[in-house]
Parts: C-alpha cells; structure tokens; sequence
C-alpha cells in the first residue's frame, strides 16, 4: 500500500471508530451480547488459559467485556484493554479497575518490545491495517507469545462480493487462508485455526474463525 492510500484507509478507520463512540451503548444488550460476541470470547477464554499468558492485551476492546473477563477468570498479572474509540472506551473504563484501559490504535500501542505474553483480539481485525496492526503485535509480543484472534472470515463467494474495493479501506475481512498467509508473513507460526461455534445459529450463517499462532 502507498503512502497516500495508507493516510486514506487511516482517515477511513477515525470515521470507523467515530461511529462506534455512537454504539458504545446498545453494545452491551445482554442479547447481543450472547449470541455475537460471548461465543468467541469463550474462545478466547480457553486459549489463554492453556497458554498461561500473564501479561495480556484485548486489541479493539470495545467496552471491554472480554478483557474485563481475562482479569475476573484468569487473575493474571496484567490486562491491557486497547480501544482506538474513545467512546467504547469510556464504557470500557467504567467496566473494571482490573484492567489497564488504553486509547490506542492496534498499529500503534505503545508497549515497550517484547512487553507481553499475549495479544488477543475478537471482531475488530478487520478494521486494522492488517500488516501495520501485525508488525506491532510482533514487536510488543515475546518470542513464542500467543496470538489469538476471531473475526468473520467469509469464504463463500457471496460473502466475498459483499466487500467490494471501495469498502476494503473501512474494513476487510480475510477468508481464512489469507488470514494465516497475512500472520506468518508478520512473523508467526499458525498452530490452529477453526470455525467458532454459536449453537443455536449454523457456522455457515456467521462464519467466525478463530486463528491461533505463536510469534517466531
Ligand atoms: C465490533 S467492535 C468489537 C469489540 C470487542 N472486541 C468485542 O468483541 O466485543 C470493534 C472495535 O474495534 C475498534 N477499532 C476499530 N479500528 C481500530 C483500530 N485501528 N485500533 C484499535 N481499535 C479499533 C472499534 O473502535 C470497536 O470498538
């Protein structure tokens, strides 16, 4: 990508995380919330949980149920909820004293090198400059560090079609084989990657994938 179409999806994305200061408040609907986004947050949950990351990061927190789970469940040394909306995350400042809220761009976050064991992140990576938001979660990442993320991942050409060029700078979402191309060109090994499971709604309907890897 140039320089100019950089700055373009940038001032792309400030439109993106404008509109969801606007959402921060029906986010939290206890419906919503259990059919789209606990699903993967069990996901993620359970990964983290294998891989006994202490120093964690929820990249695209929104207003941070995920990351305030992370610091109720797993009790680990740190948890960093990173949001580029200020309105998601003042919602998300109000959710827990736990958690370490951040304002931040996922390709900009501000940790020193090698300053975490984990980076997770659920339905926000589309919205990132997928190389520039990669390079940085390589750069704060420890060898050997987790990455865990769930976003769609459409597949069938329908889906496909419904991301037309012009929209590809608001967002885009990968189909899974670009998804693990993009991660180990930033430096990762991809060790699993799986449709997340939302009983009662088929897995052809809202086609969630979770990738795992491990920084090289
Ligand atoms: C659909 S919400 C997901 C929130 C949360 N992860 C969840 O699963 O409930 C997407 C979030 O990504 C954030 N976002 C979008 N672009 C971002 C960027 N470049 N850096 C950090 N956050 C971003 C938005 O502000 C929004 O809060």
């Amino acid at each position: 990508m140039s320089a100019m179409q950089q700055a373009t999806a940038r001032a792309f994305n400030g439109l993106v995380t404008q509109g969801w200061n606007r959402a921060a408040r029906l986010y939290n609907t206890p419906i919503l919330q259990r059919l789209a986004y606990r699903p993967p947050q069990d996901e993620i949950i359970a990964q983290l949980a294998l891989s006994r990351a202490q120093r964690i990061a929820d990249v695209g927190c929104g207003t941070g149920i995920l990351a305030a789970r992370i610091a109720a469940d797993l009790a680990p040394e740190a948890v960093y909820g990173c949001d580029a909306s200020a309105g998601m995350s003042k919602q998300a400042r109000s959710r827990s004293d736990r958690v370490e809220w951040r304002h931040r761009q996922a390709e900009d976050l501000g940790f020193p090198d090698a300053a975490l064991d984990a980076v997770v992140s659920t339905h926000a990576f589309h919205f990132f400059a997928h190389q520039a938001a990669l390079a940085e979660f390589h750069r704060i990442l420890i060898p050997g560090g987790l990455l865990a993320i769930v976003l769609n991942n459409p597949t069938t050409r329908f889906a496909r079609a419904l991301q037309p060029a012009p929209m590809q700078d608001l967002a885009y979402f990968p189909a899974p084989s670009e998804m693990r191309a993009l991660i180990e060109a930033a430096g990762f090994t991809v060790t699993e990657q799986r449709a997340v499971q939302r009983y009662p709604i088929p897995p052809a309907l809202v086609p969630d994938v979770l990738t795992v890897a491990r920084r090289g």
